[in-house]
Order: structure tokens, then sequence, then C-alpha cells
């Protein structure tokens, strides 16, 4: 059932990316020029977390083999990754980020 979690205060959000855990599962916010976008924070190639790399240009560097991801979409962009990442609606309402989660 879909739903969405408060994720954190707009106010507390440190930096360009903010990890949360839904039922075990991390996934990152990332907070871009255009918005916030949440992708899901382990490598579709290996274990590894995506928000420990590299932001440019609206894409995250996986830090262990440098797969690239679109933050807005989850798209996977170079190799090694062959699959995307999944992505997740994002919202913010009085000043609170919402991620909705199924
Ligand atoms: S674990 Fe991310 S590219 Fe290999």
């Amino acid at each position: 059932m879909p739903q969405w979690i408060k994720v954190t205060a707009e106010d507390a959000f440190d930096g360009n990316v903010h990890v949360f855990e839904h039922e075990g599962w991390p996934i990152a916010v990332y907070r871009l020029e255009d918005g916030y976008f949440a992708i899901d924070d382990t490598c579709s190639h290996e274990e590894a977390s995506l928000s420990e790399g590299e932001i440019e240009d609206g894409k995250i560097e996986c830090p262990l083999h440098g797969a690239q991801f679109d933050i807005r979409t989850g798209k996977n962009l170079t190799l090694p990754a062959v699959l995307p990442v999944r992505n997740y609606p994002v919202k913010v309402e009085n000043g609170d980020i919402f991620v909705k989660v199924s």
C-alpha cells in the first residue's frame, strides 16, 4: 500500500543528500536546483551506497565502479550498471519533505 513518509524538515536537510531507511531499505533524497528527488540508495550493479558518490549535473556516480544514474529518474546512464534504480515521488508540505513509498 503506497504511503507518504515524512523524511525530514527542509530546515534540517544538510548538504545535497539525505538518506533514510524504509523497512530496512535505504532511500536517498537529493536536493537539486529544481527540487527534491528520491531514488534507491543501493546501486543496481552491486552493493554500494550511491549517495557516497559524486553529484554532477543531476547525476550521481557510484563510488564503487563509477556507473552513473540520473537522480531525477533513477535511470542507469553508464556501465557497468545495466539496470535503473527505483525512483520515488517527493513532495514538500509545510516545510517537511515526504517520500511516497510502497
Ligand atoms: S556497485 Fe555501483 S557500479 Fe558497481
